[in-house]
């Protein structure tokens, strides 16, 4: 039930903390050493002889792959393709006995992501689910299943089950990282204690999202919202565009930081609401400057710029229009936080519509067709 939610969009948001908690559950232990016990059946052998990650997944899901990339490759060193099941499978991919295929889906039926993931195991590669249902035909065909405990998710829109997702994604790049020794035991305990603080920050989002929701209604009028991230915050920017066009019908693109001078840049004109993400100050690849100097390109131009940025960042205040700042975190970690305001963002601009969010037209929660 709702359980006195406006929407079960609205109540899956909040169940966010819990969604990530229950994941976290029994995996990582306090001194901050993963333990995946459901692919026990994958040898220490096997996860040395990974040479290539193949990540399929559609829609929201295969933004949570994107996220899972930047982390497995940082930690774990190991290549990572994130791919569209229904492309994946309609090409001739090259995948060898040393392929891991990680398939990601909420449902676990995604015709397009079972078919792909039918395709690769004929080829001979391994495959590992993460899945948020129980029993799905993905996790009874698929070599081990990384359940995400968000618990069932009812609306259309993927909320809860993303941010499980993505939290899954961080579980098994520490893992494969150890696994490999890819990276100093002692950093993935001290990220894997980071991870553990992530559900009190996703409460402390929710308990601040009163400016989102203003700001959702007052745009309720727009005709397009672009959405910029860097890093993580790419597929961030990515899943903020989704949900703004599955709730609200409102046309939204999501781009790379870094590719709007390449093109997206000539859509910027006076009013052009952007919402930008910006990357920790403090992050080592220095990449907060750039995004800086991104507003100040589009501001510059006239676009209504929106950020979402770390607590304590009071550069970015300079430059932007609003600032809807989220606790601060390892930088990598990020998009369990930022993602949030966005998906409140789009709920409210629906609402604010009149639209239903927990059932937009022409969506269904499952595709059990390709
Ligand atoms: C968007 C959304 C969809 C699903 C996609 C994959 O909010 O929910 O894009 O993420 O259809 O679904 P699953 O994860 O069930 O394979």
């Amino acid at each position: 039930s709702k359980g006195g939610w406006s929407s079960f969009m609205a109540k899956e948001i909040a169940d966010q903390p819990q969604a990530v908690a229950d994941t976290l559950m029994g995996r990582l232990a306090s001194d901050g050493s993963v333990r995946l016990s459901e692919i026990d059946g994958l040898t220490a052998e096997d996860i040395k002889n990974i040479d290539r990650i193949i990540m399929v997944a559609c829609g929201t899901a295969s933004y949570a792959c994107d996220v899972a990339k930047y982390a497995i490759e940082k930690f774990a060193r190991i290549p990572v393709q994130v791919e569209l099941s229904h492309e994946f499978r309609y090409r001739d991919p090259i995948i060898t006995a040393n392929t891991l295929i990680v398939a990601v889906s909420q449902s676990g039926e995604t015709m397009d992501t079972l078919m792909a993931t039918r395709f690769a195991k004929e080829q001979g590669a391994k495959v590992l689910a993460i899945c948020n249902t129980q029993g799905a035909t993905l996790a009874r065909e698929s070599d081990a299943t990384i359940y995400t405990h968000a618990g069932p998710e009812v609306a259309v829109a993927s909320t809860k089950a993303l941010v499980a997702q993505i939290t899954a994604g961080y579980l098994l790049a520490l893992f494969l990282a150890a696994g490999r020794n890819a990276t100093e035991q002692k950093v993935l305990r001290s990220l894997g204690q980071e991870l553990l603080k992530m559900p009190a920050r996703v409460t402390q989002v929710l308990e601040r999202l009163d400016d989102v929701r203003a700001l959702g209604k007052e745009m309720a009028n727009a005709k397009s919202v672009l959405f910029l991230g860097r890093n993580v915050g790419f597929p961030v920017a990515m899943e903020g565009a989704l949900k703004l066009k599955e709730l609200a019908y409102i046309h939204a693109e999501g781009f790379a930081a870094g590719e709007l001078k390449h093109g997206p840049i000539a859509l910027i004109e006076e009013g052009q609401p952007v919402i930008v993400i910006v990357p920790s100050p403090r992050d080592s690849d220095s990449l907060h400057p750039k995004v800086i100097s991104n507003i100040q390109e589009i501001r510059a131009r006239g676009a209504k710029v929106i950020a979402v940025a770390e607590d304590g960042d009071t550069d970015v205040a300079n430059f932007a229009e609003h600032v809807i700042y989220v606790p601060s975190c390892e930088n990598i970690f990020s998009s369990i936080l930022t993602v949030i305001p966005l998906q409140v963002f789009a709920l409210e601009l629906s609402s604010a519509k009149g639209l239903d969010v927990d059932q937009p037209r022409n969506l269904a929660k499952s595709v059990t067709v390709e």
